[in-house]
């Protein structure tokens, strides 16, 4: 403990700006906003407030008020008076006591984390031989850059659990293209960069075999991999209990045949099949992330218990946040009205990101970007880009789900299994594999009410109509 730290050789703004967001989201459920992202990046670099609001084209008053709001929460946070003339001390102070393990404030249980600050703490490291102590070896040349991220905390939350209190080895993320899967994984890993040794982000939207891809992860981790791939397996087996890895497997839903039931993997890819098992049955210390639109059985959990496996399958987003730079304006002049109108355009588009992107476009150009003159108009428009992802989707999919789509996209309002049954020319035991497999897709959803309905996605439905 006998070092002395100086603080800007390990906390740079950005970090300063991670915990404070952290902070933020904990206490209020929304992110900084560009204002108050403002204020923290000034007071840190000590301009003052007339300084922030011309950068940020804003009355100096504002920015007093957006800054005095944001030091009352973060004197609540963390027990300390926070205000601007001290907050960059009070952070350093509070960042040396939790480099000690002296636990912060009195009413908040929180310390400055090695995912935000990855600082060379000698007895942080004897404590957690797991993280920084090690030497770190991390490919994400693959994974996508964030920038703009909503919602989305219980999630984040769940996934932390998994892998940190649990060390659930599978997890799969699971939901609709578009849906945020992708950006909600890779949000995860940049929020935790600190905690694996090592990360590998490998995607399958060009899928090779199991083989190629254990090679390319052995290669990563520094080892020639051997010739066969049982001994590629208990080589990578090996890193995996030495060492906590992270490996994120993206668009997994491409080693699946098209034309057949969900999750059927295809003959060349068997091969991952066994390996997704392993990742479950054997022991060790890593995880191993897979992102897929489709669900096969090595996904799913049926005793929470017995298994370390998790699926966390994603719904749409419903905060107006993610609408905006898609260029929108809105006619109305109060802004209640126009968050109105903005959450009626996701709750139609049902909240997915890709759908709205594609709905924002036409709206720019055919509406001059207002929401609530497309909105006048009353129908669901889908356009050219959501026409052929749909068209794609119906062709993946195996005969009797393309017909009780099909059917399902007559009825008005979501419709119980029997009624469904009744009304198609199916065996039972294709109406039940076919029902499940759509459910397996996202396509079609359950809905628990007195009765249990079905329900084919209304953007869908309007494409097959
Ligand atoms: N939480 C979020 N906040 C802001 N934008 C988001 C969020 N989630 C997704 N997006 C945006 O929505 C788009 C689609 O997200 P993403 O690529 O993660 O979807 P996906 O589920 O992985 O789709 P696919 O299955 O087709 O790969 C991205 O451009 C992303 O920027
Ligand atoms: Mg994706």
């Amino acid at each position: 403990m006998g070092e002395t730290f100086t603080l800007h050789s390990f906390m740079d703004v950005n970090e300063v700006l991670q915990f404070v967001d952290r902070l933020v989201v904990e206490r209020t459920g929304k992110h900084l906003d560009d204002v108050q992202r403002a204020v923290v990046e000034g007071t840190w670099q000590r301009q003052t407030y007339d300084d922030i609001a011309q950068k940020c084209h804003v009355t100096k008053n504002y920015v007093g008020d957006v800054g005095a709001e944001l030091w009352k929460l973060l004197s609540e946070a963390l027990g300390e008076d926070i205000k601007k003339t001290n907050f960059r001390s009070n952070l350093e102070r509070v960042y040396i006591e939790s480099s000690q393990n002296i636990c912060i404030g009195t009413n908040h249980n929180f310390t400055f984390s090695s995912q935000i600050l990855n600082q060379p703490n000698k007895q942080h490291q004897e404590s957690n031989t797991n993280t920084q102590s090690k030497s770190t070896n991390h490919d994400l040349t693959l994974a996508p850059q964030i920038i703009k991220f909503h919602n989305r905390e219980s999630e984040i939350k769940n996934i932390s659990n998994w892998i940190f209190n649990q060390n659930i080895h599978l997890i799969s993320v699971l939901g609709l293209s578009g849906i945020g899967k992708t950006t909600l994984v890779k949000r995860f890993v940049d929020l935790n960069l600190q905690q694996f040794e090592v990360i590998i982000w490998k995607s399958l939207k060009f899928p090779k075999s199991l083989e190629l891809l254990l090679t390319d992860l052995l290669n990563v981790c520094h080892q020639e991999a051997k010739e066969t791939i049982d001994a590629k397996l208990k080589q990578l087996f090996n890193i995996f209990t030495d060492k906590k890895c992270l490996i994120i497997i993206d668009d997994v839903q491409n080693i699946f045949i098209s034309g057949e039931l969900a999750g059927q993997y295809q003959t060349e890819y068997k091969d991952y099949q066994n390996f997704f098992t392993m990742i479950t049955e054997t022991q060790h210390q890593s995880n191993v992330i897979l992102i897929s639109q489709e669900q096969c059985a090595e996904m799913e959990c049926l005793d929470e218990e017995l298994y370390p496996i998790r699926c966390l399958e994603l719904s749409g987003l419903d905060d107006v946040e993610i609408l905006r730079n898609m260029g929108l304006k809105d006619s109305s002049t109060t802004l209640t009205n126009h968050e109105e109108s903005w959450l009626k355009l996701i709750n139609l588009y049902e909240g997915n990101c890709f759908y709205l992107k594609s709905i924002s476009m036409l709206i720019n150009k055919n509406y001059d970007g207002k929401v609530t003159d497309f909105l006048a108009e009353n129908t669901l428009h889908i356009t050219n880009q959501m026409q052929s992802h749909f068209r794609e989707i119906f062709n993946h999919l195996s005969p009797k789900e393309q017909e009780i789509v099909l059917q399902l996209s007559k009825f008005d309002r979501p419709i119980s299994r029997e009624d469904l049954r009744q009304s198609l020319n199916l065996s039972s035991v294709d109406f039940n594999n076919g029902l499940q497999s759509l459910q397996q897709r996202y396509l079609v959803t359950k809905i628990k009410e007195d009765k249990i309905l079905f329900k084919l996605s209304l953007v869908f439905k309007e494409t097959v109509l």
